[in-house]
């Protein structure tokens, strides 16, 4: 019996040491294969992902940390990838989309946002199911956290910013346990100044003193408290979107349209997309967030009817009128 609790013993041994050494191959990050896929989903933001993937890259291969891995907060105009940008980040870093929490920190305009967060205090209702932030963390601290429109969150809830980021952690009311943030990766977003920002992003060429004005109007216009400035290591500003980058959008769409028909579509040029779209008002008029409906309704037709005729392959061609169309690829 004794032997037989030895070798279970050692069996343990082993498995703690196989656990290490997988653990420090987790540690590793390639930088160049994280930073096609972050670009395999957002386009037209490459200053962004260069830099974003040098950073976490080097913050993960940290044995130890007594902060967050990174602390980002993401600026520009709405629509630009800021959120598909977290999604790609959740997806490569935390194997899966689930493993990003997202607040609408316009839900945080009052105090009850902080015990929404972290929970309610002993001997209220609700106290033992824990905060919306500090239970999904105490249960997988390896985690993508966005606060989106911080801007609009209630001042008090700064207060909790400031120690997840700075300390990297948060006691949860009620159970009082210690929610862990040094393996989780903290994002705020913001749609405020954009403009007065997008000009400094236009006229500074340099990224260090380029952040810095950013740092410096966001500190003048009263949007973030110098201490909480503080704590972000990077600050990131997002470009608008030209008509180019739209349509390498739009390419993405189309294959993930043809993908729902079990199909595949043959590479399309980004030019070729761009050119209809120039031409066709239909195409002009939307918003990027309706570019998925829009396309999959002008698609739907001809993949139907491709995958009606037992096509695997398709493809995208102009036809005579200027419009998009499907048709199968003959894979003789
Ligand atoms: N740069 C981009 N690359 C790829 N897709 C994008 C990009 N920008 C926007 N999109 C598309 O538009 C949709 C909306 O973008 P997203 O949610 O990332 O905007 P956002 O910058 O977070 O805006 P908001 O400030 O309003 O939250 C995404 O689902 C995505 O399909
Ligand atoms: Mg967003």
């Amino acid at each position: 019996m004794d032997d037989l609790l030895g070798r279970m013993t050692d069996m343990d041994k082993l498995r703690d040491l196989l656990d290490s050494k997988k653990s420090e191959a987790a540690r590793m990050i390639d930088e160049k294969e994280m930073m096609a896929s972050l670009k395999g989903w957002v386009k037209g933001q490459d200053h962004v992902i260069d830099d974003l993937t040098r950073l976490i890259r080097l913050q993960w291969g940290k044995e130890k940390r007594k902060r967050p891995i990174a602390n980002l907060l993401m600026l520009g105009p709405t629509g630009t990838g800021k959120t598909e940008l977290c999604k790609a980040m959740a997806n490569y870093l935390f194997e899966d989309e689930k493993n990003m929490l997202l607040f609408d920190c316009s839900e945080f305009s009052g105090s009850e946002g902080k015990t929404r967060l972290i929970g309610t205090p002993t001997g209220y209702v609700g106290a033992e199911s824990g905060g919306q932030l500090t239970r999904p963390v105490l249960n997988n601290p390896k985690r993508l956290i966005v606060f989106d429109e911080i801007e609009k969150a209630w001042s008090g809830i700064f207060d909790l910013f400031l120690q997840m980021m700075g300390d990297g952690r948060l006691t949860e009311q009620g159970s009082g346990r210690q929610a862990d943030f040094t393996q989780s990766i903290i994002v705020l977003t913001s749609n405020a100044e954009h403009e007065a920002i997008g000009k400094i992003q236009n006229e500074i060429d340099d990224l260090q003193e380029r952040a810095d004005a950013v740092k410096k109007h966001l500190r003048d216009s009263k949007i973030f408290r110098p201490e909480m400035l503080g704590r972000f290591d990077r600050v990131y500003v997002f470009q608008p979107l030209e008509g180019i980058v739209i349509a390498e959008i739009a390419v993405l769409k189309m294959i993930k349209s043809a993908q729902a028909y079990g199909l595949e579509l043959e590479y399309v040029a980004p030019e070729l997309v761009f050119d209809a779209m120039s031409k066709s008002d239909k195409l002009k008029e939307f918003g990027i967030r309706e570019l998925e409906r829009v396309i999959d309704e002008m698609l739907a037709d001809g993949l139907l009817a491709a995958r009606q005729i037992g096509a695997e392959k398709v493809k995208l061609v102009l036809d005579d009128e200027g419009t998009l169309v499907i048709e199968p690829v003959d894979e003789e």
